[in-house]
């Protein structure tokens, strides 16, 4: 036997009794005539102490160990003189009686601690010790209780899980694919799954009626923090549903996981349409943690101009100007506003400048453009943003759908320089009503927004050829803290609705019988209405543990270049591999 307990278990109920410990050495406190040293295992860390007195030999021994040494220790348990409160068996020690080195441990590049001093390339590389960490292990026992959590609820709802394949081909979604050849089919590929779109939709023609997956989904995009090639989707799909049982069905599930995790209870999820989302937010994830909504004093939606006719040509030369006022910031330092200017004007942002005016004490407004502005105007700024002494109003200008872009941006900025975006204040929103079609400006085409199956919103079906630009999709996202959870739509079913939705996308008859054959042809075996979702489940993880990164929520993650540098993937393969696959 190797232990008796766990390393986080013994208390001082325990006292006096003989127990077998095994774990990893992750200190060694050498005193003289005494030694201690904390073992650590996934449960918990144990001191265990060594006393001249009581056994010169086993003293000696610790004076042995290194550090992640892997051991097994048998002693007695005794009350510590000095406790140590931060630690669940800080109240005992074990009296070490008898100590085996079960393996030896090379010394680690970096330390296994909570605050560690290794750094991120590193701890990547040797992932394995990385894990070792109390706050890395803690972020995947999250994942594991809201994976049990989300298995059960949905099983409860008479969810079936199953499984759909991996090599698959090409779906029709935006991103690249991930490519497999086939030894098999010389000069043919499989493509790794982006979703398990078209098989779910296919699940709901079998009868299966509701369908859920934990599953890998592989997308060959650009990474960010919120993006990884291969993430984990609670895949979802329900037959004979509208809209509103969707978003009834898993506003219940998030409900559930942020009242049984967090302990967080919600009334009924806020919902905004796509169209207010662009204008009040400039984005379609808004994060409502705070208001500072968008003010149009000058745009093509707009019925009021506050800005044209003053000789500023700025504003005259404009289609927009919108602002944001944030609350307090009238404080703001000359510097600061500076540097607020600087990251408006950053490349990847694209601002020309920015436009500020404050409300003093007295309530008179002072803006960076009194020369083109009097007291009067200032005046009519001041009431359109409802602003009051001590705000400061921010103003951008430009073309409407850039400026949005851009104030939304720096509205994320102020509201975290303000403080506005803690991470455990949790603000679902549902965005509803998303446009069904894109225009590339490049190739000239449509393109789906969320994929070609997405149902128009059935107002909408007549303006599918007069206006596609005007057609909203019956497509929904589901918005936390301004991060895209999840997201979804109701499906066409409709053999001829689809084939509407292939031709506007400017496919032949023949490109969208070879890409989608099999679904169109399923469709004509009784396909039932329906509809899904998937939630982005490295986010919601993310979300849960309060941190922007997805990675820290995988058990091995890939670096921004797609790298795991862990295993050193993707490699070179040898010769006769690639001959075999006729290369
Ligand atoms: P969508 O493409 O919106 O929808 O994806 C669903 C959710 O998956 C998450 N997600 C990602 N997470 C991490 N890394 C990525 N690269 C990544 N890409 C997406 C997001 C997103 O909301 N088949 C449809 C769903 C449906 O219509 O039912 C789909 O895949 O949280």
């Amino acid at each position: 036997m190797f232990r008796s307990h766990t390393c986080g278990e013994l208390r001082l109920s325990h006292v006096g009794s003989t127990v077998t410990l095994s774990g990893w050495v992750a200190k060694v406190r050498l005193m003289g005539s005494m030694a201690f040293v904390d073992l650590r295992d996934r449960y918990g860390m144990t001191q265990l102490s060594f006393n001249e007195a009581y056994s010169a030999e086993m003293l000696a021994k610790a004076g042995e160990l290194g550090r992640e040494y892997v051991i097994q220790v048998t002693g007695s348990v005794a009350e510590r003189e000095s406790k140590n409160a931060g630690l669940t068996t800080g109240d005992i020690e074990l009296v070490v009686e008898s100590l085996v080195v079960l393996n030896q441990a090379k010394t680690p590049p970096f330390t296994i601690e909570n605050d560690t001093d290794g750094g991120d390339d590193i701890r990547m590389q040797y992932r394995y010790l990385d894990l070792r960490r109390d706050p890395v292990r803690a972020n995947l026992e999250l994942r594991h209780h809201l994976a049990q959590k989300i298995r059960n609820y949905l099983s409860d709802q008479q969810f079936l899980e199953v499984e759909t394949p991996v090599l698959i081909k090409s779906t029709p979604e935006g991103a690249r694919d991930f490519v497999v050849p086939s030894r098999m089919n010389p000069g043919q590929w499989y493509a790794l799954p982006q979703s398990p779109q078209t098989f779910k939709q296919l699940l709901m023609v079998s009868g299966f009626d509701r369908y859920f997956q934990i599953v890998k989904c592989f997308r060959d995009e650009d990474l960010r923090a919120d993006r990884q090639p291969e993430f984990t989707q609670i895949d979802c799909e329900m037959s004979f549903v509208e809209r509103e049982d969707i978003l009834q069905m898993f506003e219940g599930l998030a409900k559930h996981l942020f009242s049984a995790v967090k302990g967080v209870e919600f009334d009924a999820f806020p919902r905004m349409t796509y169209a207010d989302a662009m204008r009040l937010y400039g984005c379609d994830k808004p994060d409502i943690r705070f208001d500072m909504q968008f003010v149009e004093l000058k745009s093509p939606e707009a019925e009021r101009d506050l800005v044209s006719g003053k000789d500023f040509v700025v504003f005259d030369s404009v289609d927009s100007v919108i602002g944001i006022c944030a609350k307090g910031a009238g404080n703001y330092t000359r510097k600061q506003l500076d540097g607020l200017t600087d990251f408006v004007k950053r490349p990847q942002i694209g601002a020309k400048g920015l436009v500020w005016c404050r409300i003093e004490a007295d309530g008179s407004a002072k803006s960076s453009v009194d020369k083109f502005y009097d007291a009067e105007a200032l005046k009519s700024w001041k009431e359109a943003f409802g602003a009051e002494a001590g705000d400061l109003i921010l103003l951008l200008a430009g073309d409407l759908h850039k400026t949005r872009k851009q104030l939304n941006e720096l509205r994320l900025l102020m509201g975290s320089e303000l403080g506005l975006r803690d991470p455990f204040n949790y603000k679902p929103l549902w965005v509803l009503d998303f446009p069904l079609l894109e225009h590339d400006e490049e190739s000239g085409r449509w393109h789906a927004m969320h994929h070609p199956f997405t149902s128009p919103l059935p107002q909408d079906i007549e303006l599918m050829h007069s206006d596609p630009g005007a057609v909203r999709a019956d497509a929904y996202d589901l918005v936390i803290n301004g991060v895209e959870i999840g997201g979804g739509s109701i499906r066409i079913f409709d053999r001829a609705l689809q084939s509407r939705m292939f031709d506007l996308l400017g496919f032949s008859k023949e490109e969208a019988q070879a890409q989608f054959g099999f679904l169109m042809n399923a469709f004509e075996y009784g396909a039932p209405p329906h509809g899904g979702l998937a939630f982005g489940f490295d986010r919601l993880c993310s979300l849960f543990g309060g941190s922007e990164s997805i990675r820290d929520y995988i058990a091995f993650p890939k670096n921004n270049s797609g790298r795991d540098v862990m295993i050193d993937a993707p490699s070179a393969i040898d010769a006769k591999q690639l001959k075999e696959l006729g290369f």
